[in-house]
């Protein structure tokens, strides 16, 4: 018998199959074969949330959930933050190697210069209420840019794609710190091409009356560590959001509103925020066994702990820490984080987080630093976005360009009425239909 195959019997007709092993896979449209009859429409396999489904093939992001191990096209995650600048990080992502000096140097010229944004999107951001999330201004803004820019649907066209992922990478701070400006009613502040990436998102989100906006330096390298760390992360929801709906073939914008949406879920994404609200609600750290105990009876999730993949430490929690001692040493520390602390001690000893191989994720510790950095804890989802992008691009470039890749269309096991005669309106009584 050929190696790397799988022999199935089917013990409802006696037959049996050869499959082949890829990858560490089986086809699923290899187990279509196996019927009861001509008529059989063949097996599928069913896995609600894809807990064991490869969608793709991707070189882009490898992590080992049990290792704890993220990397980037192969260089692990802890180097490419010590030793890059985000926007360096999202070059390796979208064009798979690191940008060479001149590259590098292109690459920011490009990206700087489609900070601004149509003069059209303050009309359409003075629209929201002041005091609506800074999430639903994101993704409907990243959407309606699809209007200004209906070359986009051209996906097919290689320095198109090259056009839009600039112009979104380029364009997402300055959407988010709109977004924060309309939130607390100060002017919006255009982009300043002096600076680097994100000192270039603080100048837009906090200058006020000076003539040039100076970033602390400490800040705006935490920020761009952060943006490193949240940039790509496989085939998470967000993403797989992003895959599905540009399989349609649908432009990079309006994918991406879609893969925002998905990062907005306090599952997702949305659980930054739900940390910090979380720790208010301890309030202190003698209040962390109680609240623990709730956790454990099952009355809710401990925000930011654990993780679908990582089944070990989440690598990019443990450099979010390092990097908040580094924010609070300019900012002071965040008294929360002491809640936190307790919180992860007492968890990582509790046999309820133990067995289930819970531990802190991204979202731990990211919202404790952000608030101290100054950010209201509804920008903390805003904030992952921004650098998402570049992943979000980066899946999107390589579904388009992936032979193997069509219109996502999955099947489902149905589990309705089977045919039905119809009731008209003046016959339709609960026992009528009942009995249909
Ligand atoms: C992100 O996928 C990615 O890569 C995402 C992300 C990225 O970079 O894109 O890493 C970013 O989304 C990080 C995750 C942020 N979310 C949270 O912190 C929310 C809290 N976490 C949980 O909701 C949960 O851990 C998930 C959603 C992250 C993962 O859920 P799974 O894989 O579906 O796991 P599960 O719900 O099946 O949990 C298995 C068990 C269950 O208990 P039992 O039914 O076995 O008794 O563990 C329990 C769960 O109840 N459990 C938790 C828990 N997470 C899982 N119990 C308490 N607190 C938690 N946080």
């Amino acid at each position: 018998m050929p190696q790397n195959t799988l022999t199935i019997t089917d013990n409802r007709t006696g037959q049996t199959y050869t499959i082949p092993i890829e990858d560490g896979t089986i086809r699923a449209m290899n187990l279509r074969q196996i019927k009861t009859g001509p008529e059989d429409f063949g097996l599928m396999t069913y896995d609600p949330a894809f807990m064991n489904t490869a969608s793709c093939r991707s070189s882009i992001t490898y992590i080992d959930g049990d290792q704890g191990i993220l990397r980037y096209r192969g260089y692990p995650i802890e180097v490419l933050a010590e030793r890059c600048t985000f926007l360096e990080v999202a070059y390796l992502l979208l064009f798979g190697e690191l940008p060479t000096e001149p590259q590098l140097k292109n690459w920011v010229h490009d990206i700087t210069h489609h900070t601004m944004l149509h003069e059209s999107t303050k009309k359409f951001m003075e629209g929201f209420r002041y005091d609506g999330h800074p999430m639903g201004m994101f993704v409907s803004t990243v959407a309606a840019l699809s209007t200004v820019y209906p070359d986009a649907r051209h996906v097919h066209d290689a320095s198109n794609r090259l056009l839009q992922i600039q112009r979104l990478i380029g364009k997402v701070p300055s959407i988010a710190a709109m977004s924060y400006r309309h939130n607390v009613g100060f002017p919006y502040v255009y982009p300043d091409n002096d600076l680097n990436y994100a000192e270039n998102f603080m100048n837009m989100l906090w200058k006020m009356v000076e003539p040039k906006y100076v970033a602390n330096p400490a800040i705006a390298r935490a920020l761009d560590i952060l943006f490193i760390l949240h940039a790509d992360h496989e085939q998470n929801c967000g993403t797989n959001a992003m895959r599905s709906v540009s399989s349609a073939q649908t432009d990079p914008y309006l994918s991406m509103a879609s893969a925002a949406s998905a990062l907005a879920g306090p599952l997702h994404g949305g659980a930054n925020e739900e940390v910090l609200k979380m720790l208010d609600e301890i309030g202190s750290k003698d209040k962390v066994p109680a609240y623990i105990q709730k956790v454990k009876e099952g009355h809710f999730k401990l925000m930011g702990f654990g993780h679908r993949i990582y089944k070990n430490y989440d690598p990019r929690a443990k450099i979010i820490r390092w990097c908040a001692e580094q924010v609070f040493e300019v900012t002071g520390r965040n008294p929360k984080l002491e809640i936190a602390l307790e919180l992860e001690r007492i968890a990582l000893e509790d046999d309820y987080f133990v067995k289930r191989k819970l531990y802190p994720n991204v979202d731990f510790y990211s919202g404790i630093m952000y608030q101290a950095m100054g950010f209201r804890p509804e920008m903390f989802t805003v904030l992952f976005a921004i650098p998402r992008t570049a992943g979000w691009l980066a899946q999107w470039q390589e579904l388009i360009t992936d032979p193997e890749q069509k219109i996502a269309r999955p099947r489902q096991v149905y589990t309705g009425h089977g045919a039905r005669e119809f009731v008209p309106l003046e016959k339709r009584t609960s026992a009528a239909l009942a009995a249909g």
